[in-house]
């Protein structure tokens, strides 16, 4: 059977237009400016309006990467949507995006938190390598504001709203994602949760009286983790993709925290010039933080064709989620609309 490749032919970001500064912060919870930028890196977060949801946000990403990818929803095979902060739990927000698109296709949803979007790339990659699908959405977005308690400083100053989408297209050069490294220890899954809602702490007023409808983190706990894991799964994917730390073109890490980055970066003499950074203007945007930072990058001009690039994931579960992909289109065809007809997309042209 053909090799088949799985590209990313699309790509587009949503941010909410409001932005919460830590000067505003400051008036709600009792921290700075100065500790937050100290401590995590944030500057500004965007908040959702309250009309928007995750969907609505997750559309809107949605709709930009299929124009760049020069499809119409009715062209996608299957939509995935990786998220924990959905509208319902019941229907998944996946169905109530595919028809606010108005497409037709099966969708389902990923809830590993800040590691769905790596997840969902992974996924989305199998059934484009089996030939089973050719035109995958896939969307990581995350409306946290409601779910946090805007008292609570330890949470409240780190995360924000946000949206980004990518498509993936078959391909028969080597392009997309070629190694991957998931992972899992559930047994440190206390260190980050919602408890309230769900069937074992079922919503009622003692849930809303003790706060546990609200994200619950133990920071340290989950930074030490994070710092221990980002370079295990970026080695671990460059060993399967037989490349070295030096080969890597672009690291983009889930944009969680400055520090986390800075030291894992540091631990491995990664060079610090090859990480993209923009949790100064959104914060921890989970699930969707990796897609609009892919997204900046290329707007950037720092992804070029055959750029190697490692997207690195962590966060709830505890979790992990790391892939190396290849690029595979020139930086000149990355800006604005139908970017994607320049470059060959080459579904049409796969026999399976
Ligand atoms: N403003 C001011 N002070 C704050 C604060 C805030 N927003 N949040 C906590 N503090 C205080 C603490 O209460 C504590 O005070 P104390 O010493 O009087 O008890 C002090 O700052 C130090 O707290 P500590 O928890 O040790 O801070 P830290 O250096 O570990 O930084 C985090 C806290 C949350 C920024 C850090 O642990 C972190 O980034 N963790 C990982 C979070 C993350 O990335 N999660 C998502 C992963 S997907």
């Amino acid at each position: 059977m053909t090799q088949l490749y799985s590209q990313i032919s699309g790509w587009g970001k949503y941010v909410p237009e409001k932005i919460l500064t830590n000067y505003d912060l400051e008036k709600m919870v009792d921290t700075s400016h100065e500790w937050i930028m100290q401590r995590s890196g944030i500057a500004e977060r965007r908040i959702a309006g309250e009309d928007e949801t995750t969907a609505t946000m997750a559309v809107a990403a949605a709709r930009q990467a299929l124009d760049v990818a020069n499809l119409a929803p009715t062209d996608l095979d299957l939509i995935i949507v990786s998220t924990s902060s959905p509208d319902y739990f019941v229907p998944a927000v996946s169905s109530t995006v595919q028809a606010m698109l108005g497409a037709t296709c099966p969708a389902f949803i990923i809830a590993t938190g800040c590691t769905g979007f790596v997840y969902g790339l992974v996924t989305a990659h199998q059934f484009i390598a089996t030939g089973a699908f050719k035109r995958i959405l896939l969307i990581g977005v995350e409306l946290i504001s409601r779910f946090l308690n805007w008292e609570d400083r330890d949470t409240c100053v780190l995360f924000g709203d946000g949206a980004g989408a990518v498509v993936i297209t078959p391909s028969l050069a080597p392009r997309g994602v070629f190694s991957f490294d998931l992972g899992s220890n559930g047994d440190q899954g206390h260190h980050l949760t919602l408890k309230g809602g769900g069937s074992a702490n079922p919503m009622s007023y003692d849930v809303i009286d003790k706060g546990e409808n609200y994200l619950y983190m133990n920071g340290r706990e989950v930074f030490k983790f994070a710092s221990r894991v980002l370079p295990r799964s970026l080695r671990a994917i460059l060993e399967q993709s037989d490349l070295s730390l030096q080969e890597v073109d672009l690291l983009i890490p889930h944009q969680a925290n400055a520090r986390i980055i800075d030291m894992a970066v540091r631990s491995i003499n990664f060079d610090p010039q090859k990480v993209f950074l923009n949790l100064h203007k959104y914060g921890n945007t989970s699930a969707a933080s990796i897609p609009i930072a892919l997204v900046e990058a290329i707007q950037e001009g720092r992804v070029k064709a055959d750029d190697k690039i490692a997207l690195v994931s962590f966060g709830a579960g505890l979790t992990w989620a790391s892939v190396m992909l290849q690029w595979g289109v020139s930086s000149q065809n990355l800006n604005g609309h139908g970017a994607a007809a320049a470059m060959p997309v080459q579904a049409e042209k796969v026999v399976i």
